[in-house]
Parts: C-alpha cells; sequence; structure tokens
C-alpha cells in the first residue's frame, strides 16, 4: 500500500519505487503461485486417489507372460471391466521386478466396444476393438495405435504388497462415465 501511495507522489523516489515495487510484486505472484497452486493440486490428486478403493486382484507369481486375467475396478458397475496382464517388456506404470505388469480399463474409449479378449502378445496391445478398429499400447500407458478414438485407453494404477497386487486408482476417464466413481 506505501508503495502505491509513493507512486502517485511523483518525483525521482517515484521511479525507484514503481522498480521495486514491480520487482517486489513479481516476486509476491511467484510466491502466490507456489503457494497456492503446488499445495492445491497435490491435495486435489491425493483427494482423487483417496476415493478409489484399493482392491486385491491378483498375485504376482501367479501371472505368466501374455495371460491376461480379467476383474473390475473401481466397482462392478457399467464399462468397469479390466485386464491385467504381465507384457514380458517394461511398460510406463508397470509393476513388480520387470516393471511388466500393468492393468487397463478394457472398454474402447471411442464407442465403448469391447476389449478385454483382444489382448495380442506380439505387439502388448489391445485390441482391434470389433466396432472401429482401434488399438492400444499398453506399454505407453494406453496410447492409441490406430483406428477411430482418440483417447488413450484408461490405465489402472498398481501397487504391490509381498506378492499381492492391488488397483488404485484410474488415470484417465472411463467410456460412458462423467466420473470414474459413479457407474
Ligand atoms: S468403439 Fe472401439 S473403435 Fe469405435
Amino acid at each position: 500500500m506505501s508503495t502505491t501511495k509513493k507512486e502517485k507522489s511523483g518525483g525521482m523516489g517515484c521511479l525507484v519505487s514503481r522498480r521495486d515495487f514491480l520487482m517486489g510484486s513479481g516476486a509476491a505472484v511467484a510466491t502466490m503461485t507456489v503457494m497456492v497452486k503446488l499445495p492445491g493440486a497435490s491435495e486435489a490428486q491425493a483427494a482423487t486417489v483417496a476415493k478409489y478403493p484399493r482392491k486385491k486382484i491378483g498375485q504376482l507369481s501367479k501371472l505368466k507372460d501374455d495371460s491376461p486375467v480379467t476383474f473390475n475396478y473401481p466397482d462392478d458397475g457399467a464399462n468397469a471391466g479390466s485386464v491385467l496382464v504381465k507384457l514380458g517388456t517394461k511398460a510406463g506404470g508397470g509393476i513388480g521386478k520387470g516393471q511388466d505388469v500393468v492393468a487397463f480399463n478394457a472398454v474402447c474409449t471411442h464407442q465403448g466396444g469391447p476389449l478385454s479378449s483382444s489382448y495380442k502378445k506380439e505387439t502388448k496391445s489391445l485390441g482391434a476393438c470389433p466396432f472401429h478398429l482401434s488399438t492400444f499400447d499398453l506399454t505407453r500407458h494406453g496410447i492409441l495405435i490406430s483406428g477411430q478414438a482418440y483417447q488413450s485407453l484408461p490405465q489402472v494404477m498398481l501397487e504391490v504388497t509381498g506378492d499381492d497386487i492391488y488397483a488404485v486408482g484410474v488415470m484417465g476417464l472411463i467410456f460412458g462415465r462423467h466420473d470414474n466413481l459413479k457407474s
């Protein structure tokens, strides 16, 4: 407040004060950005993650390379069908010794085509979707390889406790839902 009053008063002291004011306000904005955005973002993320159930979906020792296991997550409602698979090659978000165990919602993000039985070991992918042929890369967070979808397949976030595998969240919106936690 005192800086603003000096600016209005004019004179040499005014220029120094204005520069000080601008530098000071810049620092203040930067400080405010850090203080407001970072803690806010992490709290929001924590709140989002906290809402998902922690559900046991398998055991590392029982998985075989390229043999998908189906499960429902985050509930048993619409479009919750998902696939857990050990790819045998390192993947984004992969868990286990080889960081090769991943899980994805198995409903096509284009128009809801079923993908749960479409795993291809040659390309480590889900698809082609029976509706319009979209195919998704499971080594790279479910990104689209080809087809008409334009969103990646939602990846189920995993954690391991001992030998047990737990689903703990979903990265991306499940087809047909406006909120992953409401079916
Ligand atoms: S619903 Fe899967 S490509 Fe259209």
